[in-house]
């Protein structure tokens, strides 16, 4: 088997490189180790940078997400038992998220993929990377039943934090940075209708909570537990109970309940594999960085990624011009870092640390305060929301990043 461009994961980024190497006339294979079930029905998250609508309506696969999702113009933030609404809108020039289920965009990537005749291998087993420094790179892995190989010009490691491709790249060569946050989310699903008509971030004494939504049917909710705590210690009235006391206000706001469906504990990390390329084999979205949550940036980075990878791929094949590609590491970390800059400062500001003093416990509170009361502190909160422009700068055939 031969291609262009071999891509490991069908998440996110690898469909969406897959389908913008389609674009510019490139062919690609992705190998999934998973089921087409399987990868469409995992829940992830849901907020879309105004970036990722636009990419995702500028590539014809914005019909379900325009039909389905919902914009939303704001954030709440609360603390003190008030909410403060961030006007995400106002604060940028008009730009917002999209609330789209990640597994409803992984829907449309497949479909739109397989309508294309785009090659996507799910259930491939033993995927192991060979000559990555060299012009033709190598995948071996197992099919039905049968080992195969597939040579490449280039392989982009689109495989998640777990999958082999970071590790294909010798330890003395990987420069990768971890930080480990002491907070956990216990995440939920309910069958309930909408509580907010927009996310509500809550700092409370017992620890943060988030509200989210999937569907009008459908609620995404999560309250910071021990990362290390277990899912059997909580009861859905146990959870109910601690979101009550968490999201109430002081007039009296509180929640809507209905059945849990679904309930999971994560814990979090930040993290980044500075080396985004080594020799032919590139790194994109998680395989490349980490992000705590609560900046919702996880998918839209992995989308930031493909989307200056695959120009600089375009530059290559069209053009001869390899100046771009060379970038493809310098423009995404710029853009990483400042993302993770974002989620560790949402992330700081928002849970409840064991290990503060009642000083630090002040200063959070102070800064959840001067982040509401600021039109420039709010300004920078919604700039980053909404997501940092990735532009092209026609002048010097390059993308920037500003
Ligand atoms: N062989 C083939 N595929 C693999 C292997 C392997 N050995 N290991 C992992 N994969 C697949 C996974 O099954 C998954 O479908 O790679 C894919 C990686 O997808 P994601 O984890 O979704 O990563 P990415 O595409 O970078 O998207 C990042 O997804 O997980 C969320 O919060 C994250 O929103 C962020 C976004
Ligand atoms: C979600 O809906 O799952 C979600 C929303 C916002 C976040 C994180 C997760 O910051």
């Amino acid at each position: 088997m031969k291609t262009q461009v071999c891509i490991i994961g069908a998440g996110p980024a690898g469909l969406m490189l897959s389908h913008l190497l389609h674009l510019q006339g490139i062919d690609s294979i992705v190998l999934e180790n998973r089921s087409r079930a399987d990868i469409e029905s995992t829940i992830r998250a849901g907020v879309l940078e105004q970036g990722t609508v636009d990419l995702l309506n500028e590539t014809g696969l914005g019909d379900r997400m325009i039909a389905e999702g919902k914009e939303h113009e704001g954030i709440y933030l609360q603390f003190s038992g008030q909410r403060h609404r961030i006007n995400m809108k106002e604060l940028t020039n008009g730009k917002s998220i999209m609330l789209y289920p990640q597994h409803e965009v992984i829907r449309d990537l497949v479909a739109k993929r397989l309508e294309n005749k785009g090659d996507i291998l799910f259930n491939v087993s033993e995927v192991n990377l060979y000559d990555i420094t060299s012009f033709t790179p190598k995948i071996t892995f197992e099919y039905e039943g049968e080992l195969q190989e597939l040579s490449c010009d280039y392989i982009v490691g689109c495989d998640g934090f777990h999958g082999p491709s970071r590790k294909a790249i010798p330890d003395n060569e990987c420069k990768e940075v971890q930080h480990v946050y002491p907070f956990g989310w216990l995440g939920i699903l309910a069958e309930t209708q909408p509580v907010s008509p927009e996310l509500v971030y809550a700092y409370h004494e017992k620890g943060f909570a988030l509200l989210s939504t999937r569907t009008s049917n459908v609620q995404r909710h999560y309250i910071q537990v021990d990362p290390n705590d277990k899912i059997e210690n909580w009861s859905d009235d146990r959870i109910w109970s601690e979101l009550h006391e968490r999201v109430r206000t002081n007039d009296g706001w509180t929640l809507n309940e209905g059945p849990i469906i679904q309930k999971n504990i994560v814990s979090m990390r930040s993290f980044v594999c500075e080396t985004m390329r080594y020799g032919n084999l590139f790194l994109a979205g998680d395989s490349a960085h980490i992000v705590p949550p609560a900046g919702a940036k996880g998918l839209n980075l992995a989308v930031a990624d493909v989307q200056v990878l695959a120009k600089g791929l375009a530059e290559l094949y069209q053009n001869g011009n390899e100046e771009l590609l060379n970038c493809y590491p310098e423009i995404c970390l710029r853009r990483v870092w400042k993302a993770q800059r974002f989620s560790n400062w949402m992330t700081n500001m928002l849970h409840r640390n064991q290990n503060y003093s009642q000083f630090e416990h002040g200063i959070q509170l102070a800064e959840l305060d001067n982040v509401t009361s600021s039109q420039h502190h709010s300004a920078s909160l919604a700039e980053n929301y909404v997501g940092l422009p990735l532009s092209f700068d026609t002048n010097n055939h390059k993308l920037v990043y500003q």
